[in-house]
């Protein structure tokens, strides 16, 4: 008997392993990520043909933060929705793409979780076949029953009981917390299975690597600016000058900077106070990933964990990465001079 089956660790037995760690865990919750890994392969199947079936282009209509809404957000959006609504895990969701949130039809169980996601992240880059992603973030439900509230859906990141995100790039792959380390999975398309392939990732305690869209530049603070020089001044021993990549897509970003360790910055502007990023649909999820990594992520001032959020929408300045990494852009921000 060929023993690849020992070493082969697919999504939902390690899903199950994980369930096994949390005593109160009742298989509600193995069974809410199986069902999100499904609505997952069916976004991935569009998004690695996009251009053959005219899912390429804009839906022709804004979302609430006035993005020009591509029809593949339009169906990862509605594809999460409809492979969510029935299994009774989930008493409300909430999208980056609706404004209000999501409840479930009448007509199915309401369950004990909530379930956040920007349904696919990078859109703008989607017609240059650059790297994509979804973003999701799950919490349990504060409202007592029946349909779940916008309470249930702004609550601090502390709160979040898992986190994760799907990055349709080169490979595609899953990438997940439960609060006990982070995992990564690739899909393997010939199965159609997501197979462990990162066991307890963690981000390097320093990177040489800056991830920030300079051509805003001339918006920012003083201290980023000057953050941002120190980067570029030559220093063998802090392996400065840094590079710069930016992909433009946060996942894609993010993806780089927890394997290869560094900075990712979106910090306010003069343009805009609370800088572009989403504390719901992005900055609370992928803190909670880095912080199990190792790493570390604030607005600026705190733990992007700790913002007690106030509505749905909310932007947050976002500046994540490897420890030592963020405790000097931190000095700078603080007014640390060159
Ligand atoms: P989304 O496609 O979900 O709206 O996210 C886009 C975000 C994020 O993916 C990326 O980090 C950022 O926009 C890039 O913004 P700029 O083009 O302003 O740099
Ligand atoms: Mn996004
Ligand atoms: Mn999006």
């Amino acid at each position: 008997m060929v023993d690849t089956l020992s070493k082969v660790v697919t999504i939902e037995r390690h899903i199950i392993e994980q369930e096994r760690l949390h005593p109160d865990a009742t298989g509600d919750f193995s069974g809410l990520l199986h069902d999100l890994t499904l609505a997952v392969k069916l976004i991935w199947r569009e998004t690695s043909k996009a251009g053959l079936v005219n899912l390429l282009g804009s839906a022709g209509k804004e979302n609430i933060h006035g993005d020009q809404v591509k029809k593949l957000d339009v169906f990862a959006d509605e594809t999460i929705y409809k492979a969510m609504d029935h299994g009774g895990h989930l008493c409300v969701m909430a999208s980056e793409e609706n404004e209000k949130i999501l409840y479930l039809p009448e007509k199915y169980p309401k369950g004990k979780y909530v379930l956040l996601y920007d349904p696919l992240d990078g859109s703008s880059n989607i017609d240059a076949n650059v790297s994509i992603g979804t973003i999701f973030s799950i919490y349990k439900r504060i409202s007592a029953d029946g349909n779940g509230t916008e309470a249930d859906c702004t609550q601090q990141g502390l709160k979040q009981i898992a986190a994760g995100y799907i990055i349709y790039g080169s490979s595609t792959m899953l990438v997940y917390t439960t609060g006990e380390g982070v995992f990564g999975f690739t899909l393997d398309p010939s199965i159609g299975e997501f197979l462990l392939s990162h066991e307890n990732i963690k981000i390097p305690e320093k990177g040489k690597i800056y991830s920030v869209n300079e051509g805003n530049y001339k918006y920012w603070d003083e201290g980023v600016k000057k953050y941002i020089k120190y980067l570029q001044e030559e220093d063998k021993n802090e392996s400065r000058p840094y590079s710069l990549r930016y992909i433009g897509s946060l996942v894609s970003d993010f993806h780089r900077t927890l394997l290869y360790g560094g900075i990712f910055m979106y910090p306010a502007d003069i343009r805009n106070k609370k800088g572009k990023l989403r504390l719901m649909y992005e900055a609370n999820p992928l803190a909670m990933i880095l912080e199990q990594a190792g790493g570390v992520a604030i607005d600026g001032e705190k733990r992007i964990l700790e913002i007690k959020p106030e509505s749905l929408h909310q932007k947050t300045p976002l500046f994540l990465g490897s420890k030592f990494d963020i405790k000097t852009c931190k000095e700078f921000i603080d007014g640390r001079e060159l």
